[in-house]
């Protein structure tokens, strides 16, 4: 029997979680997953319930179980705290104790969302790249940092470092990806300036070879932000470290159509991991019912790819996305103008009914 700990969190997070939980039950009444799910606390939810953003219980819960589904974390509400208990420490905070240092972020244009873009359909149609970024380490865990006091002004500093190993094992994990895809990885840095992007090219190039088949390019990270929003096609699979991901994946969302339908996993040595929408908790329309389910219904498909290995389950679930949008159902961040909207739930239901057509 599967187990997967759910991790509502904050914002729009449990509505878009709620329309995913929907998914999982139909994938047991009408395809026979068997799973069993148990709840946590993360983000501001649990700072308001115990204090901190990531409780014990739901770091032991996420060890004991096969896969985590989260929905988002943060908000206006808990903006002013000391950054050591704000809601994004705890996701922070489970990504490094869980050792989830592979974060991979798919990029595909849903032809039919194309128009929704802000860049031009013909640059998009087709575009299916991946982002996998580094997740556990460079400037978002490097010491020394913090806040000091020198001669009389403040002086904020933070430290960008890789080791060989760490490099060494996300650029294996993109060549392995490259490999079920084009077969072709860029690695994004920028050596020209930054010794640890020096070190960042020179492993990745030393890993290259144990991967004849796989093509390898690097840019700097100045020209892969131009280049993914001049021409995004040329891309397959993209490797970055923790930062430079962050900042690629969200131009990657906006290429997609909407940040709202794009999913992540991130996965440690053994493959399981932690499965969440790349859009986070977007405040401004929480609690309104008009949330995109879709990331996280995705991020669901993903859990069930990589760390469950049910790839006809998972092949469903994609197929009853693709068959929903294709029947014209759009939630607000991804209608044109005068196309009827539908809420979150609306559309989470359109899924379970597609599901519920499928064979498998
Ligand atoms: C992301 C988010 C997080 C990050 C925040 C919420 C800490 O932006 O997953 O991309 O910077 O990694
Ligand atoms: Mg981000």
């Amino acid at each position: 029997m599967v187990k997967l700990l759910i991790l509502p969190g904050d914002g729009v997070g449990p509505e878009v979680i709620a329309e995913a939980v929907k998914v999982i039950e139909a994938l047991k009444r009408r395809h026979g997953f068997a799973c069993e799910l148990d709840y946590g606390l993360i983000g501001g939810a649990a700072i308001d319930a115990c204090g901190v953003p990531l409780p014990d219980e739901t770091l032991s819960k996420a060890q004991a179980v096969d896969a985590v589904l989260m929905g988002a974390v943060g908000g206006p509400k808990w903006d002013q705290m000391p950054r050591e208990i704000r809601p994004e420490r705890g996701l922070l905070k489970i990504r490094s104790a869980l050792g989830l240092y592979a974060n991979l972020r798919p990029c595909f244009c849903f032809n039919e969302l194309a128009a929704a873009s802000t860049l031009r359909p013909e640059v998009l149609q087709g575009l299916d790249l991946l982002i996998v970024r580094e997740l556990t380490g460079g400037i978002y865990y490097g010491q020394p940092r913090g806040i000091v006091q020198e001669g009389g002004v403040r002086v904020g500093f933070n430290t960008e470092r890789y080791s060989e190993p760490e490099i060494e094992r996300i650029a294996r994990t993109a060549f392995d990806l490259a490999r079920l895809r084009k077969k072709h990885v860029c690695s994004v840095d920028k050596a020209n300036v930054l010794e640890s992007s020096q070190l960042w090219r020179e492993v990745v190039e030393r890993v290259a070879p144990s991967y004849p088949d796989v093509e390898l390019s690097h840019l700097y990270v100045d020209n892969a932000a131009m280049q993914l929003v001049r021409a995004p096609r040329q891309f397959d699979v993209l490797v970055t470290g923790n930062l430079f991901g962050d900042i690629l994946s969200d131009i990657g969302a906006q290429l997609t159509g909407s940040i709202g339908m794009l999913p992540s996993a991130s996965l440690d040595a053994q493959g399981r991991g932690l499965y969440e929408p790349v859009h986070g908790s977007a405040p401004d329309i929480a609690g309104r019912g008009i949330a995109n389910p879709l990331a996280t219904i995705l991020s669901l498909a993903m859990l069930l790819r990589y760390s469950l290995r049910a790839v006809k389950l998972a092949g469903t679930v994609e197929r009853s996305v693709k068959q929903s949008l294709a029947s014209g159902l759009r939630t607000a961040d991804i209608a044109r103008p005068g196309e009827r909207v539908v809420s979150t739930s609306e559309m989470g239901t359109a899924v379970v009914e597609r599901l519920y057509e499928q064979e498998i």
